[in-house]
């Protein structure tokens, strides 16, 4: 059965996954058969609220996934695809799968993305959510990846790993010439210790290591300021590239 998201006019939304019994909400309550009205459709409540129905995109349901360990943020995400030109023709590893947040945002555009993942319990999850979004190019592997990689002619690798300088003669190997492995790390020991054993090693280029602040702003008249409560530091992000 299909979910169905509802609006208010001032953005607060509901994500429907069982459209086959009422709903209820702090507006009130919906009845069944409005919910399968055609996308679009402006639907009363009991209490006489209007909320727009229709049909969740990608990204409605992707903020739906579980989450276990710390997940790499869309701001993120959304670099290392502009980056790297990644698409529809791209093969993709991963690693730490996590809860699969950065591959599954990744299989949303690319041909193929594999993500290794230790934690049988975080497979687990990965799991529910690549069957939440319904991807089938996604493949998760319980296996280390500093032990190895299977997969070659690799695109892009990306790793959010304790001790990613140890995932790079491996990853070498798997990726194509141009090939772009990208890494993702909290605390800026990982990066040094990521990045000068890269500096060491002639086939593999650093590109460049940034940190992306993002600042989100409050507008309301003319109240127009940055929101006072927001998450400064995410994590750095280290390009290399194979050659
Ligand atoms: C911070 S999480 C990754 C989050 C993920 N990038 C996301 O966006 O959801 C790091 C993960 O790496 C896993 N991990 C640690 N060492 C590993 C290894 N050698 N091979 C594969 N996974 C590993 C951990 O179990 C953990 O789930």
């Amino acid at each position: 059965m299909t979910p169905k998201l509802l609006v208010t006019p001032e953005g607060k939304s509901f994500y429907i996954k069982d459209i086959s019994k009422d709903f209820h909400c702090q507006f009130g309550l919906i009845k069944a058969k409005d919910l399968k009205k055609k996308d679009g459709s402006i639907i009363k409540t009991n209490t006489k609220k209007e909320l727009t129905l229709f049909t969740p995109f990608f990204i409605d349901t992707y903020k739906k996934i579980k989450r276990a360990p710390q997940i790499i943020t869309r701001k993120d995400a959304a670099m290392i695809i502009a980056e790297t030109g990644i698409n529809k023709d791209s093969k993709v590893v991963d690693a730490g799968a996590g809860s699969g947040a950065l591959a599954i945002l990744l299989a949303n555009i690319c041909k193929e993305v594999t993500t290794y993942e230790i934690r049988k319990d975080f497979i687990k999850i990965v799991k529910k959510n690549k069957e939440l979004l319904h991807l089938k190019n996604l493949t998760i592997k319980n296996k280390d990846l500093y032990k190895g990689i299977d997969e070659k002619n690799i695109d892009l690798i990306t790793l959010d790993l304790p001790e990613p300088w140890k995932a790079i003669e491996k990853a070498k190997k798997a990726l194509k010439p141009g090939g772009f492995l990208v890494n993702y790390s909290p605390t800026i020991p990982q990066v040094m210790d990521f990045v000068n054993k890269i500096n060491k090693d002639k086939h593999l280029i650093h590109i460049k290591t940034i940190e992306l602040i993002q600042r989100e702003w409050e507008i309301e008249d003319r109240k127009v300021r940055p929101k006072t409560t927001q998450t400064v530091h995410t994590g750095f992000l280290s390009f290399v590239r194979k050659i």
